[in-house]
């Protein structure tokens, strides 16, 4: 598709300074894309003729959100989006059959017993019964991870992908943990380039070139397993790869210091040098969480230096270590979906969790991938 000229200031916007959306560019800009501009679009703001037509193929997607009906699908017609992601419609929120286990918060949507447990921020030590159910969700929720992983190429929606674990989760005898957890309305998160994590799933059909992050959890037996990667969908720039390969070396860093006696605030120190190191920043909004009978309860594991975690690692404490780092600011903006956190500079952002045991001598991923040499998806695709 050829692209139309920029040229045109919107009238209508206030005096705030705009900056270019073209990857690594962010000059200040007054140029719009005139469709946009038509449809009604906020941003789209460019620097030159050359970044609007180098951006074309990435930003052209903005163009196609139409709803069912084919009318334009603008939920939030005032709010300011960081970068070039847009929401689309969603499909209604799926059920789960009866005579799967359920959490507390399945029907009212609060999480009653993780909010009694806040009081105290013991770290619970699991027993042998109790480590054996972790185990075994744990590899039911990478099997589901996996299902997923298969359907992601270019043109496949977010929503296909919620589908997919939604079933697959069924399939198990699991709950989909994520779903109606603090009203989530969906069964997992799927969070696509410049989205940090929390991504609703929706009717986005995936493009050529994004980096998409699928985070699954699933209740078995009373415990939950947690585990998310960052796929290439089709052919991704070598930018992208570089964060995305950080992204996973990040929590390889993490989770090489795990054993008994390490503190958890240590975790951050060996994780935030690596991103450093490779040019990325450390999102510090979002931390790893203790997980058992609770899906999010202590320790809280911050991924950033210097932080003041609470607590000492233990056989048998299970919990996530899950780095979302970033290609620019390490700051965050959350959509007015209450969920969707995405970079404040509309940079890329990527990631990958585990759930771990700590052992008498170290860790145990649980929810390592049992192929390839528990190598993620994106090495081996
Ligand atoms: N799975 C996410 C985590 O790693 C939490 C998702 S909560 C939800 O902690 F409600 F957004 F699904
Ligand atoms: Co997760
Ligand atoms: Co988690």
């Amino acid at each position: 598709m050829a692209t139309s000229e920029v040229g045109t200031v919107d009238p209508t916007a206030d005096n705030k300074e705009n900056y270019c959306e073209t990857q690594d560019c962010n000059k200040p800009a007054k140029l719009q894309c005139p469709t946009c501009l038509k449809q009604g679009i906020k941003g789209s703001y460019f620097c030159s003729q050359d970044c609007f037509k180098g951006s074309w193929k990435v930003h052209k997607a903005i163009h196609k959100q139409k709803d069912t009906t084919g009318a334009k699908y603008n939920p939030w017609p005032h709010f300011q989006f960081t970068g070039p992601l847009r929401p689309f419609p969603k499909t209604p929120t799926r059920t789960v059959p009866a005579h799967i286990g359920r959490p507390d918060y399945a029907d009212t949507g609060i999480p009653i017993t993780e909010q009694l447990a806040r009081q105290s921020c013991s770290i619970k030590v699991l027993s042998a019964d109790e480590i054996a159910k972790m185990r075994t969700v744990c590899r039911l929720a990478r099997e589901v991870l996996d299902e997923a992983g298969k359907a992601i190429k270019p043109g496949v929606t977010a929503d296909e992908i919620d589908r997919i674990v939604h079933e697959a989760s069924v399939e198990r005898d699991c709950y989909p943990s994520p779903l109606n957890y603090y009203k989530f309305p969906k069964s997992c998160c799927v969070s696509v380039n410049e989205v940090i994590c929390h991504g609703i799933p929706d009717t986005r059909p995936l493009e050529d070139g994004d980096i998409c992050n699928v985070d699954v959890t699933v209740m078995y037996d009373g415990h939950h397993g947690d585990l998310n990667e960052t796929f290439f969908v089709g052919k991704v720039s070598e930018s992208r790869k570089h964060l995305v390969k950080t992204a996973y070396e990040c929590m390889m860093k993490g989770i090489e210091i795990v054993k008994p006696g390490v503190r958890y605030r240590e975790i951050g120190q060996a994780i935030q040098q690596h991103a450093q190191h490779h040019g990325c920043s450390v999102v510090r909004t979002y931390c790893g969480h203790g997980i058992h009978q609770l899906f999010h309860t202590a320790p809280n594991v911050p991924h950033y230096a210097k932080n003041k975690a609470i607590g000492v690692m233990k056989p048998g404490n299970t919990f996530t270590i899950e780095p979302m780092i970033s290609q620019g600011t390490w700051k965050d903006v959350t959509w007015p979906d209450n969920w969707t956190a995405v970079t404040e500079d509309g940079k890329d952002s990527a990631q990958f969790e585990q759930t771990l045991l700590v052992t008498e001598t170290g860790c145990d991923i649980l929810t390592l991938r049992p192929e390839h040499d528990g190598k993620p998806h994106f090495m081996t695709q």
